[in-house]
C-alpha cells in the first residue's frame, strides 16, 4: 500500500546561525516568534495533511529534538534517525531508509524552508502513484547562485540542476521541498560527494531528470529558506 512519508531533515549545524539569539545549539531549535523551528516546521506540514514523519538528526541535538517534538507532537506518528556528521542533504535524506517501504511516496523537507501557502494542492499524487519519479519545487528569485538552480525549458520540462553555480542557467531557485519514490533510497548509493564534499541534493535530482522522471512545479506564494538572522526575522513577520 503507497504511504506518504515526510523526512524533515533537521541534521546540519547551521553554522550561519551561531550566536544569533544566544543559539549555541543547531538552527533547528532557534524560536521563531516563540516557537522552536523544529514545531513550527511539524506544524507547518501536518495542516497539510501528512500525518507520517521521520526526523533526520544531528547525533549532538537528537536528543534535544525529540523532547522538544514529542512534547508539542503526543498524537502524531514521528520517527527518528541519526546523521552522525552532516554530509549533505541527501546523505540525511539516506537515513531515512528503514522507514521507507516499497511504493511509499516520500516528501523531504529541509527544516529551514517555509512556504506560504501549501505546495502540495498542485501535486496530483494518484499519477504519481503510478508512473513514479520526483517533482521539484521552484521559485523565481534575484539572486539564484545561493541555490540549487533549474533550468526548465518552454514545455515545463526539467533539464539541469546546479548545486550554487557562479552562473545561473536560470533565476529558478529549486526550494527546500522534494518528491521522491522510494527508489530515492536507492540512487542515493549511485552518488559521489560534490567538490565541497557533500551528498548534493541536487545530484540526486539529477539522476530522475536523467531519467526523464522530474518535474516542476513553480510556486505562486513566498518561499523562505531560514538560513540566515535576517531571513528568520523577515519569516516572523510574515507568520505574524
Ligand atoms: O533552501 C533551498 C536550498 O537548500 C536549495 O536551493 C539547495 O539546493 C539546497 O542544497 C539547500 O541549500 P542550503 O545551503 O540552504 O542548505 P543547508 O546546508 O542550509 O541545509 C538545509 C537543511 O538541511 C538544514 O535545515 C539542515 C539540513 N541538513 C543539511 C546538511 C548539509 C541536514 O540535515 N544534513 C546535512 O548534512
Amino acid at each position: 500500500m503507497t504511504k506518504i512519508k515526510c523526512v524533515i531533515a533537521a541534521g546540519g549545524l547551521g553554522t550561519r546561525l551561531q550566536e544569533f539569539r544566544q543559539n549555541d545549539k543547531t538552527k533547528i531549535l532557534i524560536e521563531v516568534n516563540g516557537t522552536p523551528m523544529i514545531n513550527r516546521q511539524i506544524h507547518q506540514i501536518a495542516k497539510w495533511g501528512i500525518e507520517e514523519f521521520i526526523i533526520i538528526t544531528n547525533p549532538d541535538f537528537d536528543e534535544i529534538i525529540r523532547e522538544v517534538t514529542s512534547k508539542e507532537f503526543p498524537d502524531l506518528n514521528i520517527n527518528y534517525s541519526i546523521q552522525e556528521s552532516p554530509k549533505g542533504i541527501s546523505h540525511a535524506f539516506s537515513k531515512a531508509e528503514k522507514f521507507v517501504n516499497k511504493d511509499d511516496i516520500l516528501i523531504l523537507v529541509l527544516g529551514d524552508n517555509f512556504f506560504g501557502e501549501n505546495p502540495l494542492l498542485d501535486v496530483d499524487f494518484s499519477k504519481l502513484e503510478k508512473n513514479k519519479g520526483s517533482i521539484i519545487f521552484t521559485k523565481e528569485v534575484d539572486n539564484p547562485n545561493e541555490f540549487g538552480v533549474a533550468e526548465v525549458d518552454k514545455n515545463g520540462k526539467v533539464l539541469d540542476i546546479q548545486e550554487k553555480p557562479n552562473n545561473p542557467k536560470s533565476n529558478l531557485a529549486v526550494v527546500g521541498i522534494y518528491i521522491f519514490d522510494h527508489m530515492a533510497m536507492d540512487n542515493i548509493n549511485l552518488l559521489k560527494p560534490s567538490k565541497r564534499g557533500e551528498y548534493e541534493i541536487t545530484d540526486l535530482i539529477n539522476i530522475y531528470i536523467n531519467q526523464d522522471k522530474c518535474s516542476n512545479i513553480e510556486l505562486s506564494s513566498w518561499w523562505i529558506d531560514a538560513g540566515t538572522p535576517e531571513r528568520i526575522i523577515d519569516l516572523e513577520t510574515r507568520l505574524l
